[in-house]
């Protein structure tokens, strides 16, 4: 067959700007694409066994340590579709997603991987077969995938989400940027999801369910908001959510200050995304300026990157 010299494949991170935990109970949570990191994978034509270089691993294919799994999953499922399982191949994966921090990075390396594979034997992938693929990886990083990762470092346009419904469509209508601040603290989900469950499931603390039919109806809201331009709305609901967050014990010390701080500088809103219990937070702002007065203040009060990203961008 013809191959060109090269395959590249893209994806970006996601960041849930609403309903985080309360999803695992079947409430509506909502997704954006976060296109300020990206991942860009690449793939050649080599003589030698195939080879990977990565953050976290430059060697071949067949030595990849246990923690890379997932990755190597993707590459055997791929080449299997594709019928080139004993093909010969130097794959780069150049991330610039912070790794367990909520963004996605496991499932955006893996839609990287397999749009680079499949551009690199020139066939052609549908959105569902991508999603089907990045899926069976995605269950050995995570054991019980939502979908929801695999399809916003996929896709462009924010999504409405409900367990086991169909991804909604979201209509992104708001002037305002949202800063995106990684604590530096590796997040976790699984630890923070175990705690909720415990929670909830204890006749003595009803208020936890309460809290997750709240955080329901705040991403209703929130919704609702975003599709009709509310800014200040949407962070006074984003500031909610936090409070109920903490009080489900999933933020952290260093979430909290971060947050704090971004509302001291102007933040129309702010709280933890993801997981929590360390990885990142998001605040909304009115302006680019305030934007940026948020972002440097965050950096100052030790958030180890920030990210600027304007809503009407997606
Ligand atoms: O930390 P992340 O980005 O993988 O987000 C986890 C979201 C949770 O609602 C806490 C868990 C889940 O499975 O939906």
């Amino acid at each position: 067959m013809n191959h060109p010299s090269k395959g590249i494949g893209e994806s970006h991170g996601k960041i849930i700007l609403l309903g985080e935990h309360s999803v695992v109970y079947g409430e509506p949570s909502i997704a954006i694409p976060f296109l300020g990191t990206k991942v860009v994978a690449t793939v050649v034509k080599t003589s030698e066994p195939t080879r990977i270089d990565c953050d976290f691993y430059h060697g071949l294919l067949d030595e990849m340590p246990e923690l890379l799994e997932s990755l190597k999953e993707t590459i055997r499922v791929c080449l299997a579709r594709l019928n080139q399982s004993e093909a010969r191949l130097h794959l780069t994966i150049d991330s610039q997603i912070p790794a367990e921090r909520g963004m996605g990075s496991s499932a955006a390396v893996s839609v990287a991987t397999t749009r680079a594979l499949f551009d690199f034997f020139k066939a052609n992938l549908t959105q569902s077969e991508l999603l089907e693929i990045v899926h069976i990886s995605e269950k050995i990083a995570h054991g019980n995938p939502s979908g929801l990762d695999a399809l916003m470092t996929s896709s462009y346009t924010p999504f409405y989400f409900i367990k086991g419904k169909e991804f909604e469509k979201l209509n992104m209508n708001l002037d305002g940027f949202l800063i995106v601040g990684d604590t530096g603290v590796t997040g976790q989900t699984k630890e923070a999801v175990e705690s909720i469950a415990l929670k909830v499931s204890d006749s003595s603390k009803e208020w936890a369910k309460e809290a997750i039919t709240e955080l329901g109806i705040l991403a209703n809201q929130g919704r609702f908001y975003l599709e009709t331009n509310q800014g200040d709305k949407l962070g006074d609901t984003m500031s909610k959510v936090h409070g109920l967050l903490q009080k489900l014990e999933v933020s952290s010390p260093e979430l909290d200050l971060l947050v704090e701080t971004a509302m001291k500088n102007k933040a129309l809103g702010a709280k933890l995304t993801g997981g929590g219990r360390g990885g990142c937070m998001i605040a909304l702002a009115k302006t680019k300026k305030d934007a940026e007065s948020i972002s440097l203040a965050l950096k100052n009060t030790g958030a180890k990157q920030t990210w600027v990203y304007e809503m009407r961008g997606s």
